[in-house]
């Protein structure tokens, strides 16, 4: 194992096996007999982003695993892409999106009851593979991440009614649904891939810990790239989060510095200027650098859980990951 290999490209040490696992989400939902059906639950499928939750858990499977990654370690990568993607269907309907990786998006297509459907669709399909793994525990653990996606959602369509006032609260509220929404399906796909591969319990929670730091970088990230991103090469509409009422990092710290913003967060920016309002006081205060510096914390405490692991390259192109998220732009 190259222990020096500084440049290391988290995405291209195991691409062979994120390519098979690509064609494997493909023919986990082949054929349920509705034309309809098959063509939604592919769609996001066939257009696969990075497969960043996937290429993590690979690595940090190999870092556990002395370079060797288990077949149902592979499998169970996939099945966590899936479970990502049929939230993704859902999260569509509900953020009433039409494009979602430079595409148009199921529910635009063929509608909200399809969309709907095809993310059960992929679900059932997800579930019927995880159970195959025959392992109970890491069904528990999956079984979690589900509840927590779905916590995360209502959280954030409840902020406003939330008992929330005042900074902390909002922002408490905040960190809360984030990691819900996000970062507790990393963590517990790193803590279960951990488990399947028989690491010990030391190991299995340095995952969890490393995933969940990841997850909650890389949503703050998001959160400022929301604000800051070009709407073609992000791939999506910006501004998005603000225009859908969800107040993230950088209105909330905006608030931090103009507390007149909090009655625009809690009325969602529903009134005509709300929004452009809103990104004026972003402008003014240093909302996104301060959800970037954040973001910078968590990516520190990611790379401290991997210090559990022996040293690898795989090791090294994780420590990358988290070099590579903060620096995205898209
Ligand atoms: C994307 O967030 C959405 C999520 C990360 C989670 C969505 C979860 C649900 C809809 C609950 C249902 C879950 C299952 C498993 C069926 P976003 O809207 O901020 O980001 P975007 O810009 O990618 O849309
Ligand atoms: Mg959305
Ligand atoms: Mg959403």
């Amino acid at each position: 194992n190259d222990v020096k290999g500084g440049g290391l490209d988290p995405f291209q040490v195991f691409s062979a096996e994120l390519k098979d696992i690509s064609l494997a989400m493909q023919e986990t939902v082949r054929i349920s007999g509705v034309p309809t059906l098959d063509r939604a639950a592919r769609y996001f499928l066939e257009r696969s982003g990075k497969l960043f939750r996937p290429a993590t858990m690979l690595l940090l499977a190999s870092a556990a695993g002395g370079g060797i990654v288990l077949p149902s370690q592979r499998r169970l990568a996939e099945i966590t892409e899936m479970i990502h993607t049929a939230s993704l269907l859902h999260d569509d309907v509900i953020d009433v999106s039409d494009t979602r990786r430079g595409a148009k998006t199921v529910n635009s297509m063929l509608g909200n009851h399809v969309a709907v459907l095809a993310g059960d669709f992929v679900l059932a399909r997800a579930s019927a593979a995880l159970a195959r793994l025959n392992n109970c525990d890491v069904v528990s653990v999956l079984a979690q991440v589900i509840e927590n996606l779905v916590r995360g959602e209502v959280i954030q369509i409840n902020v406003s009614s939330t008992k929330a006032s005042g900074w902390e609260d909002y922002f408490k509220v905040y960190l809360e649904k984030t990691y819900h929404k996000t970062a507790s399906l990393i963590a517990n796909s790193c803590r279960a891939v951990l488990m399947l591969g028989g690491q010990r319990h030391e190991i299995c929670d340095a995952g969890f810990e490393f995933g969940k730091h990841l997850g909650l970088c890389f949503q703050l990230i998001d959160d400022a790239l929301d604000i800051t991103a070009v709407e073609e090469e992000l791939g999506k509409p910006t501004c998005a989060d603000l225009r859908s009422g969800n107040s993230t990092g950088p209105v909330l710290f905006a608030m931090k510095e103009f507390p007149e913003l909090q009655a625009y967060v809690k009325r969602r920016f529903q009134r005509d200027g709300d929004v452009e309002y809103a990104l004026e006081k972003i402008k003014q205060s240093n909302g996104v650098e301060q959800t970037v510096k954040m973001a910078e914390e968590h990516a520190f405490r990611a790379r401290e859980a991997l210090s559990k692991f022996d040293e690898s390259s795989s090791r090294i192109a994780l420590e990358n990951l988290t070099r590579i998220l903060l620096h995205r732009r898209r």
